[in-house]
């Protein structure tokens, strides 16, 4: 049973390998069992841009004040994550959300926790360079121009957008920061975990993994209803896929005061939306790495995944006492397919060790998407 769930995950991918229209060469080739990212027509991949992109994603001159880089809330080792529930801007303000991981992030249908209107990472990228609610970044029109000689001044960079962007009379302009750390950020896919490496015959789940994976896909646990694709998140997407509808749930983390409310800062879709319906409805986050990306769910506010698993079973979660005070189990909002499992012990142990056999710890040390400004550790 488990075995053919877990075939039905791998043909997802399948099907759009067998989409054989001609590549233009690229040297990102499509890991084995998974689908062929999309990528915007006017910004193609390339090893150049790639170069480009990851010195710029690592570069704290990228900032107003020059403290902080996208790394700096997107951390390698940590698959791209910040160990923090809720990141620091490089001004000082506190993110109401926690920074998700970056892995696989070219095959994610929106962007950011609960925001239909994401849709390419080039769009999302004027968030954290030019938010002013929080700050991220801190760019802005008074250091805009500023930020931007800090770039175009120095060497490495003016003979490295040449060519990354042949042709181009100015090559180190915003488009192009935004469009190189773009082709970065997609360049950085993972399909090594353990599990990737049972499904291609190469590695074997543990006795308690498999029956992990077991309660995952099938009814008693139902986690697949929403963490079903090869992503283990319901928001996939892919060269020649169509657009599948987006999704969004209430997984029952808060009920304050009986009425459904979540903190003010994090209403989910319904901060976008204004339906009521919509409160406390977040994207289903990919599951894949998630032993490095703690602390969980889009507040950081489930510390560990044995955390996550109870609150699961309990079928949502009771906050006794505080300003959040209610039974998630409860609301009004909840969906429907979150219900108690009332899982064993073991059961909670068993998927503990699937959901372990999600990770591929090699991204977390792979030196393609390392840190270019510091030296290679010596051995
Ligand atoms: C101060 C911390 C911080 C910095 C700096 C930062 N991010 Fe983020 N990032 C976040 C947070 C928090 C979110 C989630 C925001 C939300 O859901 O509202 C996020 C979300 C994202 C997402 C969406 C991922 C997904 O799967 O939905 C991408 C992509 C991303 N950031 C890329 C970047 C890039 C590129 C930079 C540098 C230009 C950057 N971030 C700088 C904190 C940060
Ligand atoms: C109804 C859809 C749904 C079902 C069923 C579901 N989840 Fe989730 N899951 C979500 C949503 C939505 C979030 C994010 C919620 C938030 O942050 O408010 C989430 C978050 C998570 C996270 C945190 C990930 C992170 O990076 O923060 C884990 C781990 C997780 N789910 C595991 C599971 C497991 C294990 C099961 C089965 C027992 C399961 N989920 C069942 C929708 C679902």
């Amino acid at each position: 049973m488990a075995f053919w769930t877990a075939c039905i995950l791998a043909v997802t991918g399948l099907t759009a390998l067998a989409d054989r229209r001609p590549d233009p060469p690229s040297p990102f080739a499509t890991p084995a069992g998974f689908p062929k990212a999309r990528v915007p027509s006017d910004n193609p991949m390339t090893a150049a841009k790639v170069a480009v992109g990851r010195r710029l994603f690592y570069d704290t001159r990228l900032s107003g004040n020059a403290t902080q880089s996208c790394a700096s809330c997107h951390e390698q080792a940590l698959a791209f994550t910040d160990g923090r529930a809720q990141p620091v801007g490089s001004t000082g303000q506190t993110l109401p959300r926690s920074a998700p991981s970056l892995v696989n992030v070219a095959y994610n249908s929106t962007l950011t926790w609960a925001n239909p209107a994401l849709l390419t990472l080039e769009t999302q990228m004027q968030v954290p360079l030019f938010a002013t609610h929080p700050v991220e970044l801190g760019i802005n029109d008074n250091n805009r121009g500023a930020v931007l000689n800090r770039i175009q001044r120095d060497r490495w960079y003016r003979k490295h957008f040449p060519r990354a962007f042949k042709g181009a009379r100015h090559p180190i302009r915003w488009t192009n920061i935004v469009r190189s750390i773009a082709s970065f950020q997609r360049s950085i896919v993972s399909a090594k975990s353990r599990y990737d490496r049972y499904l291609r015959g190469k590695a074997e789940l543990t006795e308690s993994q498999s029956r992990g994976m077991d309660l995952f896909l099938g009814e008693d646990a139902g986690c697949h209803h929403c963490h079903g694709t090869f992503l283990f998140s319901d928001q996939a997407t892919y060269a020649g896929a169509p657009r599948a509808p987006v999704l969004f749930h209430n997984n029952g983390l808060y009920n304050i005061g009986g009425t459904g409310a979540y903190p003010e800062d994090n209403q989910g879709l319904a901060a976008i939306t204004g339906r009521k319906r919509d409160t406390g409805k977040f994207k289903a986050p990919s599951l894949r790495n998630v032993a490095l990306t703690a602390p969980y769910m889009h507040d950081g506010s489930i510390a560990t995944l044995e955390g996550v698993i109870d609150h699961y079973s309990r079928g949502g979660r009771l906050i006794e006492e505080g300003p959040f005070a209610g039974d998630g189990r409860d609301s009004p909002y909840k969906d429907p397919l979150i219900a108690p499992l009332n899982l064993s012990d073991r059961q909670k142990a068993d998927l503990l060790a699937f959901l372990e056999s999600l990770t591929d710890r090699s991204v977390a040390k792979n030196p393609k998407f390392s840190d270019p400004f510091q030296p290679p550790p010596s051995r």
